[in-house]
C-alpha cells in the first residue's frame, strides 16, 4: 500500500482505521474488538480515535483492539475544544492514554476549534511532547485562515496534519485547503471518505465502479487515496467492509475515470466554507 510521510519523517500506510461510533454498545464491543484487529492483519496500522467517540467508549475498544500489537500502530486521537487550555489538553491526553492503555500518542489533533486561545492548545502539545506523552501534533477542521494563524504561532509550524471531511461528494478542499498544506508539506487526513451517499448511484460512478470490478464505495476510497498528500482513515466493523478497503487502496484510477467521477461530482470552482461532519 502507498505510504504516507508526515514532517516529522513518521511514515506509514495511507488508507487506516476509524473509530466514530465505536464503542456505544457493550454488545457490539467484541466484533469492534475484532474487526480493528483484522484491520491490523490487513496492513491498515494508522487508527484515528478521540475521546469524544462515546465519551472515551472507543478508545477503550482500540485499547482492548491493540493490546500486544501496540508497536505496529500508530495511534491517533483527538482532544476536545472544550478541554483544549494548556492544562486542560495535558490532562485529556493522559485520559485518553489510560483508556487506550499506551504511554504514548503518536499524533494528538485539536478536533476542532473552540473558544480556547490556539496558543494555549498549542503550549498543552508542548508540554505533552516534553512530558514523551505525544510523539507529534496536529489539528482538525482547520480551514486556511485557521491554519495559517495556527502556523504563525510560536512552534506551531511543526503541525502535521489537518483532519477534515473530503470525499467524492465535498470537494472543496481541492479549491485551496488542500493546494495550501501541499505547499507546506503537510499531508491532508480526510475523514468520512465513504460518506457519499445517493451519489453512489450515479452513472459515472457506477461506470468506473464496473471498469475495475469493485464497487462504487472502493472507488470513493480509491478516489481520496489517488493524490500523493492525501491519507485517510475509513470506519469499517464489517469483516468484508475491511477487505474491500484495503483491495480499493489497490486500484488506480486513470484519466477516464476522473473524468467519469468529474462528471459526477464537478470539482469546485470558488472557496466554500470548510464543511464539518
Ligand atoms: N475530525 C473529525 O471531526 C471527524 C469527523 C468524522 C469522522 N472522523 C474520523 O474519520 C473516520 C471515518 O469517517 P466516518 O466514520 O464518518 O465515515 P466513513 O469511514 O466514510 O464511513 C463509515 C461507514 O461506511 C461503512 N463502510 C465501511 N467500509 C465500507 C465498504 N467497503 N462498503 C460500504 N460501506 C462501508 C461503515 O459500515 P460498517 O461499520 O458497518 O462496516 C460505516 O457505516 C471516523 O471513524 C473518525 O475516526 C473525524
Amino acid at each position: 500500500m502507498r505510504k504516507i510521510q508526515l514532517p516529522s519523517g513518521a511514515s506509514f500506510p495511507a488508507l487506516g482505521q476509524g473509530t466514530w461510533k465505536m464503542g456505544e454498545s457493550e454488545k457490539d464491543r467484541r466484533a469492534e474488538v475484532s474487526a480493528l484487529r483484522l484491520g491490523l492483519d490487513l496492513g491498515m496500522t494508522l487508527i484515528d480515535t478521540a475521546e469524544m467517540y462515546a465519551d472515551g467508549g472507543a478508545e477503550e475498544v482500540v485499547g482492548e483492539a491493540i493490546a500486544g500489537r501496540r508497536g505496529e500502530v500508530f495511534l491517533v486521537s483527538k482532544v476536545l475544544p472544550s478541554n483544549a487550555s494548556r492544562d486542560g489538553t495535558v490532562k485529556a491526553a493522559e485520559r485518553s492514554l489510560e483508556r487506550l492503555k499506551t504511554d504514548r500518542l503518536d499524533l494528538y489533533l485539536l478536533h476542532w476549534r473552540g473558544s480556547y486561545p490556539l496558543a494555549e492548545t498549542l503550549a498543552g502539545f508542548d508540554d505533552l511532547m516534553r512530558a514523551g506523552k505525544i510523539a507529534s501534533f496536529g489539528v482538525s477542521n482547520f480551514d486556511v485562515a485557521d491554519l495559517e494563524e495556527w502556523s504563525a504561532l510560536a512552534g506551531g509550524a511543526a503541525c502535521q496534519t489537518n483532519q477534515v471531511l473530503y470525499n467524492l461528494k465535498q470537494r472543496g478542499t481541492e479549491f485551496d485547503l488542500l493546494p495550501w498544506q501541499a505547499k507546506r508539506r503537510m499531508p491532508l487526513m480526510a475523514y468520512s471518505p465513504l460518506e457519499i451517499g445517493l451519489l453512489s448511484k450515479s452513472a459515472g460512478l457506477q461506470r468506473v465502479a464496473r471498469r475495475h470490478g469493485a464497487t462504487p464505495a472502493q472507488v470513493a476510497l480509491a478516489f481520496v487515496l489517488r493524490d500523493p498528500h492525501v491519507f485517510t482513515v475509513a470506519k469499517a466493523s464489517k469483516p468484508e467492509h475491511l477487505r474491500q478497503n484495503r483491495a480499493a487502496a489497490d486500484i488506480r484510477l486513470g484519466p477516464d475515470d476522473l473524468n467519469d467521477l468529474n462528471q459526477a461530482s464537478p470539482p469546485p470552482h470558488k472557496k466554500t466554507p470548510l464543511a464539518m461532519a
